[in-house]
């Protein structure tokens, strides 16, 4: 059996990113460790989509506004590279602190308004740290294409428009949220919830989904499908909403009933200590609605 190349530094993975072809494609999967299925998606793209695939592990400094959060972050290296082999990935860029962020490291990726709300309201700094590593690893890795979940969307969407706004020459590919069998969406921090705790976690794509229902059913009004999001969200007291909002896909921004579009629902919530995250493409509500 064929064994995954672990490359720990930014040396190794420069001479082994040398050592490929010019002509070979590469499939780059960027995360940050304690896989799961949701992540198995984005390696099997990468692999199917390319002659080679790579992923990577790194819990990013950067990206954690909050210092308990990054602490407590699952670390399991030696699982996720056997789920990686199994899943026919060939290499697995591990670096660490320092070689991301040797001493005096001071640059950032700052994004646009896209930026600002939701995540990046809710989380301040993660998105200037995210695109800063994700600008990183492009650069090392020089990917030809780059898998991201649209489980977490601001996200994917942030880096499609780094990639296009920063003429990165790579295809940024979103792949779809991978759920367990009562909806709710892997994560690695699904491991952190009490037997409780999880059993109350699915409201939050039951939330969105009873949103796209209505939706479907011709609701057009940005209000009223925020507040049945809301109204479900409330009824269970284990869990407290930080946002749950329809926004417009192509921009990011709150979804105007005036200016109907692509909408999304988006929504965090945080159950005891644990945040959950998810969103779902709701439709185009330029095609006729109720009114
Ligand atoms: P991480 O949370 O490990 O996620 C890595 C990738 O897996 C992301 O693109 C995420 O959207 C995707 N993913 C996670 N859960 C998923 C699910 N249930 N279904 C489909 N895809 C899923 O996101 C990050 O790491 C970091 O921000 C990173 C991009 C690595 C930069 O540090």
């Amino acid at each position: 059996m064929s064994s995954i190349t672990r490359l720990h530094s930014r040396a190794e993975l420069r001479s082994w990113r040398d050592s490929l072809s010019d002509s070979v494609t590469v499939g780059f999967v960027p995360t940050m460790g304690a896989l799961h299925r949701g992540h198995g998606t984005l390696f099997h793209a990468a692999c199917e989509g390319n002659e080679v695939g790579l992923a990577s592990i790194f819990v990013n400094p950067l990206q954690f506004n909050e210092g308990a959060d990054f602490k407590r972050y699952p670390r399991t290296a030696d699982e996720d590279c056997a789920l990686l082999e199994r899943s026919g990935v060939q290499a697995v860029y591990l670096p660490d602190r320092i070689d991301m962020y040797p001493d005096g490291y001071e640059t950032r990726v700052r994004s646009g308004p896209g930026s600002e709300l939701y995540e990046g309201y809710h989380r301040p700094g993660h998105f200037e740290g995210m695109l800063t590593a994700v600008f990183k690893l492009f650069q090392r890795c020089r990917p030809d294409r780059a898998y991201f979940g649209e489980k977490d969307a601001q996200q994917l969407w942030l880096v499609q428009r780094m990639a296009e706004d920063l003429d990165l020459d790579v295809e940024v590919i979103g792949c779809p949220t991978v759920r367990e069998e009562d909806g709710l969406a892997f994560s690695s921090r699904n491991a952190f919830l009490a037997p409780e705790q999880r059993a109350v976690a699915p409201i939050v794509s039951r939330a969105l989904y009873a949103c796209r229902e209505s939706f479907t059913a011709g609701e057009r009004s940005v209000a009223l499908l925020e507040r049945g999001m809301h109204d479900l969200l409330r009824s269970e007291p284990l869990a407290s909403i930080e946002y749950a909002d329809v926004v417009d896909e192509r921009t990011f921004r709150p979804a105007d009933s005036d200016q109907p579009g692509p909408w999304r629902a988006v929504a965090a919530v945080r159950v005891g200590d644990t945040r959950l995250i998810d969103n779902l493409e709701l439709g185009d509500a330029r095609s006729p609605g109720m009114t």
